[in-house]
């Protein structure tokens, strides 16, 4: 009896004893051996069970782990990254401004100039290649505000397929010769909002590029989809989640290493020659979208061809029809009476200068206060012309709210060449941005006075 119970039992000590222990010994007819063999059985296999888990746990906890590392590592990359663009934004985005003002006056006193000198051919051609020369420098000024994120931008609905059009006309002569140009645009795309210049600009810097990455011929294709981010992909891309237009512009060219497609956007980067490349065009395409709320992506191998695509945020309408399209005036308006608000001396004379040229009489103040001071008077005024970076407590936005308060009828036209973080919005008052010349004033007055 004594060993029917204990030989079981010792085999069952047995089997659980190994570590590795196989099947159960098998049942005896005894109720409680068998029953203790059952339990031991449910023990090994939980035991199994547990053994499996925990190996698989391991296991992706090492990859979670590496991931997280992986992760961090791209996020302070880019964070680097974008503190470098940040930087370099800043400086030249100031010193442009700077800039700006300065060739606003260059320009504009040229222009004038040119009409007191008419009847001298060698101070008309000295004039005419210190305009061109001051132009120059106003284009790559702009290409340094666009990259600084300090563009004057207007965004408005635009449909891609109208802008391409017409982009297709000025690129027809650049893309000539063995570069075939193909356009592949979705159907249903949907209208962004952009400023309509800026984004020509950037779609022909685009073109530039692809056209001179392909010396010896090739394909540059425009091509554009609509493009819903998710969260992630956002976060990612340093954008917000939401709907985008995106458009591509690719070419079968030279590609680039991965060092110049890493420091591609940087201004005055550029592998061309001297006197074929300033290094600016990609930084005017990267300011442009970033400043448009959207993003700009290179996508580029040594010789498998670049693309680089721009993500522009969709607008939340359709452009406007007829209204888009800016009248051209067929007359001039004269004598009106403008109150012209500017800080900077240089400009606010030529401004002076520019409207008395033109047979309007100019009254000028320095800063909103003076402003204010004059519209709280009783001296005729048609329209406030004002800066909108102003120096003072009240910039140009505020003072030309408030002046409607204080005259409701009164017109308003803005400038600046200055950040203007604020987007405008439907409804503001019309913008111009520096430098101006002095046909554009004309067209905006006529706009402003004859609407
Ligand atoms: N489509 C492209 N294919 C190959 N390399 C390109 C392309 N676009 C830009 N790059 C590289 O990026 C640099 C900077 O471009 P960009 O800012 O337009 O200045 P630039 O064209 O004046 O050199 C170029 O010099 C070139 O090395
Ligand atoms: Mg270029």
């Amino acid at each position: 009896m004594a060993g029917q119970i204990t030989a079981p039992i010792q085999a069952l000590g047995a089997y659980a004893d190994n570590a590795n222990p196989g099947p159960v010994p098998g049942p005896t007819g005894l109720r409680e051996t068998d029953a203790l063999a059952a339990a031991i059985r449910r023990y090994a296999e939980a035991r199994e069970a547990a053994e499996r888990e925990l190996t698989q746990l391991n296991a992706t906890l090492e990859q979670r782990i590496a991931a997280a590392v992986a992760e961090r590592d791209t996020a302070q990359a880019r964070l680097v990254e974008a503190q470098k663009m940040e930087a370099v934004g800043q400086l030249t985005g100031g010193i442009a401004h700077d800039f700006n003002n300065l060739l606003t006056a260059i320009i504009g006193s040229l222009d004038l100039m040119r009409k007191e000198i008419a009847g001298n051919a060698r101070l008309q051609t000295l004039s005419e290649i210190a305009i061109q020369a001051a132009q120059r420098g106003a284009m790559l000024v702009s290409q340094l505000l666009a990259f600084g994120r300090r563009q004057t931008l207007q965004p408005q609905s635009v449909r891609l397929e109208h802008a391409l059009a017409d982009i297709r006309l000025l690129i027809g002569p650049a893309t000539g010769g063995e570069v075939t140009l193909a356009t592949e645009l979705a159907t249903d795309l949907w209208a962004c909002w952009v400023d309509r210049g800026q984004l020509d600009s950037a779609i022909l810097n685009l073109v530039f590029n692809a056209h001179d990455a392909m010396p010896r011929g090739g394909t540059l294709t425009i091509a554009a989809i609509n493009r819903t981010v998710e969260a992630a992909e956002a976060k990612r891309l340093d954008i917000a989640a939401g709907d985008y237009v995106r458009v591509a512009v690719s070419d079968t060219g030279a590609g680039m290493s991965p060092e110049t497609a890493k420091r591609a956007f940087e201004p005055f980067f550029t592998t061309k020659g001297v006197g074929s490349g300033t290094g600016l065009g990609l930084s005017q395409v990267w300011g442009f979208a970033k400043q448009s709320d959207g993003t700009a992506t290179i996508d580029s191998r040594p010789g498998d061809g670049t693309t680089v695509a721009l993500l522009l945020p969709r607008a939340a309408s359709e452009p406007a029809a007829a209204a888009a399209a800016v009248a051209a005036p067929d007359h001039a308006v004269t004598s009106k009476r403008i109150l012209v608000v500017e800080d900077s001396n240089e400009v606010r004379a030529l401004a002076q200068s520019l409207l008395e040229d033109l047979g309007h009489q100019a009254i000028v103040a320095p800063h909103a206060e003076a402003a204010l001071a004059i519209l709280s008077g009783d001296q005729a005024v048609d329209l406030l012309f004002c800066d909108i970076v102003l120096g003072g407590p009240i910039d140009g936005r505020r003072l030309a709210e408030l002046a409607r308060v204080l005259r409701p009828e009164l017109k308003v036209l803005l400038t600046s060449g200055y950040p203007d973080r604020l987007q405008p919005m439907p409804g503001d008052p019309p913008i111009i941005a520096k430098p101006y010349q002095q046909a554009d004033l004309t067209a905006r007055l006529a706009a402003l006075f004859d609407a």
